[in-house]
């Protein structure tokens, strides 16, 4: 057997498994670059790797079990190896499972050599060192306590320190990753909507500060970055504090972002309605580089459910929401999150969801079963429905949404959009890109113009996807003057 100290000598790599939100997606790459501080590369696979992290999500119940099955295939790897005395396995366990589950973990599945949860992850490296210095034991449960005793449980909630220390991507990682970046400005969330274990995993709002966002965002752009989508489980409710001192919203963070130069679009996600104010709303009418797509989950249509959800807004306070933003940004398409089958939710309440989806009109969406989730208000809670029910609500739903994002698509045929090439497409002469809308785009383009925004016109609309070619100099120029001569 491979004695579990020489896991230290020599070059390690890395294989991160991302479960969940674009944070996690986000949180993955910190942790690469965290690693690769202490000289990992990444890995190919889990088979390839030395230590495979399981970046996990709490968010539903099917997302968590994922994560059990996961280490047993990972158990197997291991297990392997050390029969055939090869190089060992580590195997980490991060991300919101980990937050919640922690101990839980370390005592089902013994053979995780630790778990840090996302407020932790600067304390990933020295985790790694330690646990490749750990004694192995014979049983199951000596192992787990001797793992909670050695510290292999890291689940503080730090999240300001986590950011301190964190070390930046370097230039080849940011290039290697990609035209589009995301980059976390606010964490955790206060809002206690009683189904949802974000606040349990995540801890309280925090949010960093307006330097440490603006080098972060200079460094990416320099790297070559185009389009950059701001995270926070609660973005919109982002405060954070200048070099003077002075309290920064959402609004503002972005009118100073749109500043530097080489930044061509903007996003941010997922944004709470009762946190859109009017600086927010007035950046989507003063910057042509904020893009005019909204993520805006509403969860349900109904008002008895919206309380009993503890969203803290009404249907109403949500249209007229909606009707603001149009009122400044005419074109704002809106993508929003939904949950069915929440406890006491009936059919005639169900049914006021369809008809706010009917009433907003969508251009993407995600549906959900309520999940009963493990020490949330709402597990308490009386009339929990069948999941038959939830089956059939889903499917309704989907139904609906589904053919929205379509004739979205196909509203599109013939405008002309930009669109940011950003990968090989399907077919031979064709980029793979991406519209002002969020849609992929599949564009009839020749490969030197990979990284560039193109004006594309639209021919086509498929069931996930639009196509179109690019609108040359002269046919744009065609084009304005007919729109000119017709206006
Ligand atoms: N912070 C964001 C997103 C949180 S999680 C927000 O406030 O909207 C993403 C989505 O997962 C939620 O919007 C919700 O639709 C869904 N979700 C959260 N908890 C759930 C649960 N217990 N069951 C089913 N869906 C859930
Ligand atoms: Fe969860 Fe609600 Fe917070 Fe969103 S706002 S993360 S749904 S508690
Ligand atoms: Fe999942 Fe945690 Fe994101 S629970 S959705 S990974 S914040």
């Amino acid at each position: 057997m491979t004695d579990p100290a020489s896991r230290t000598a020599g070059p390690k790599s890395v294989f991160i498994k991302t479960y969940g939100c674009q944070m996690n997606v986000y949180d993955s790459d910190r942790m690469a670059d965290a690693l690769a501080a202490q000289g990992y590369v990444a890995a190919e696979s889990a088979e390839a790797a030395d230590l495979v992290l399981l970046n996990t999500c709490h968010i539903r119940e099917k997302a968590s079990e994922k994560v059990f099955s996961e280490i047993g295939r990972l158990t197997e790897i291991r297990d392997g190896r050390r029969a055939a005395g090869v190089a060992d396995l580590m195997i980490g366990i991060t991300g919101c499972v980990a937050q919640a589950e922690g101990e839980e973990i370390v005592r089902r599945a013994p053979e995780v050599d630790f778990v840090v949860g996302p407020q932790s992850y600067h304390h990933l490296p020295e985790l790694v060192a330690k646990a490749a210095g750990r004694e192995r034991f014979a049983t199951r449960r000596e192992t787990a306590a001797a793992a909670t005793r050695a510290g292999l449980v890291s689940t503080d909630f730090a999240i300001a320190e986590k950011f301190e220390s964190l070390p930046l991507p370097t230039r080849a990682a940011t290039i290697a990753r990609g035209l589009t970046a995301f980059l976390t400005v606010q964490e955790g969330c206060d809002k206690f909507c009683s189904f949802c274990v974000v606040p349990y995993t995540r801890g309280s709002e925090v949010s960093r500060p307006v330097e440490q966002v603006l080098r972060e965002a200079e460094a990416l752009v320099d790297a070559g970055v185009l389009e950059l989508t701001l995270l926070g489980q609660n973005v919109n409710a982002y405060h954070g504090v200048d070099a003077q001192g002075r309290p920064v919203g959402l609004g503002e963070l972005l009118r100073r972002l749109a500043a530097l130069p080489g930044l061509r679009r903007l996003r941010y996600t997922t944004s709470h309605p009762r946190d859109m104010d009017d600086a927010l709303i007035e950046a989507h009418r003063d910057l042509d580089k904020l893009m005019p797509y909204l993520h805006l989950p509403v969860q349900s249509g109904s008002d008895r459910v919206l309380k009993a959800m503890n969203r803290r807004h009404t249907r109403d306070d949500y249209l007229r929401l909606i009707e603001r933003i149009k009122t400044v940004r005419p074109d704002m398409a809106l993508s929003g999150d939904f949950i069915v089958g929440f406890p006491g939710e009936t059919d005639a309440e169900f049914e006021e969801t369809l008809s706010l989806v009917r009433e907003v009109g969508y251009a993407s969406a995600y549906t959900f079963k309520y999940s009963t989730r493990p020490g949330t208000p709402g597990a308490g809670f009386p009339g929990q429905v069948e999941e038959a029910v939830k089956s059939e609500r889903l499917d309704r739903l989907l139904a609906l949404t589904t053919e929205q994002m379509r004739s979205f698509g196909r509203a599109c045929v013939g405008r002309t959009l930009d669109v940011l090439l950003e990968k090989p497409g399907r077919l031979a002469g064709q980029l793979g890109g991406r519209s002002p809308y969020l849609q992929a785009v599949h564009v009839e383009a020749p490969a030197g113009l990979m990284g560039t925004i193109q004006r594309v016109e639209i021919t086509g609309a498929g069931n996930n996807s639009i196509s179109g070619k690019i609108v040359t100099d002269t046919e744009h120029r065609t084009a304005s003057l007919v729109e000119s001569v017709a206006g």
